[in-house]
């Protein structure tokens, strides 16, 4: 597929994100493991709420306020979208395990979030940036889940609300902040970027350390087990009788 054919399939997604629409497709495709992202999705836009509903309480702007409840409402709204999809697909068996964060992370990211840290122009860098990125993972699972309509459909609609938090974030953040916006946005974006590269490390960290564990494992304990066979064919069998000044008390530890 061209890659201009790419893009219109993928509207405004992040290029990263429509190259990785084949991974996201594979991990999307097994019903168990839609069942167990759709609960974390759930989670995190939930959490997302919460986080907003703070931002609502400390900003001193009357406008952010009302925008930032707006936006809990519509994360709390998708959190019982992605939940409620979760429980209609369950059938009843418990479904397997399986973490493939590194490379698809659930939601926005807004959990790395410390509401009452920000001011109001570092808050909305940040959100906007999350939503951003939300907005573009969202319209690849859409677009991959053909297999799926009624999950497609939560996409679909949860897309249109990020798209919304997606520029009201920025529209907001040029008012508030319209000398430093744009830094404001880079930190963000670079802030994003290390936890990714974070979260993407520790995933290999685990990778190789379980390599080399496997490789020492083979190779030097064999050297061990030979030592430890050796000096067991040399002990004597029984009883061995010990010299007698050792032999004189029990009270004593020597
Ligand atoms: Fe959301
Ligand atoms: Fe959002």
């Amino acid at each position: 597929m061209s890659s201009h054919a790419l893009h219109r399939r993928h509207g405004n997604a992040t290029p990263f994100d429509r190259i990785l629409a084949p991974v996201h497709r594979w991990i999307w495709r097994d019903p168990d493991r839609r069942v167990q992202k759709l609960l974390r999705f759930g989670e995190t836009e939930t959490d997302g709420g919460r986080d907003l509903l703070r931002a609502a309480e400390v900003t001193a702007d009357p406008l952010l306020r009302r925008l930032y409840l707006v936006h809990a409402t519509d994360e709390q709204r998708h959190g019982q979208l992605f939940r409620k999809r979760a429980a209609a697909m369950l059938s009843g068996s418990p479904a397997p395990e399986e973490r493939a964060e590194w490379i698809a992370p659930g939601g926005h990211g807004l959990d790395d979030l410390e509401v009452d840290q920000e001011s109001d122009g570092t808050m909305l860098a940040f959100l906007h940036v999350a939503e951003r990125s939300a907005a573009s993972r969202f319209m690849v699972y859409r677009d991959v889940m053909h297999f799926d309509p009624a999950t497609r459909g939560i996409f679909d609609d949860i897309l249109r609300d990020e798209m919304f938090h997606m520029n009201y974030t920025l529209t907001q953040l040029v008012r508030v902040s319209p000398e430093r916006h744009r830094s404001q946005l880079w930190r963000a974006r670079l802030s994003r970027l290390w936890k990714a590269y974070l979260r993407l490390a520790s995933a290999l960290a685990g990778v190789i350390g379980g390599f080399i564990l496997t490789i020492q494992y083979f190779v030097l304990l064999p050297p061990f087990a030979w030592f430890a066979k050796r000096a067991g064919k040399r002990e004597q069998g029984g009883w061995i009788p010990i010299a007698p000044e050792r032999n004189d008390s029990l009270r004593r530890e020597y």
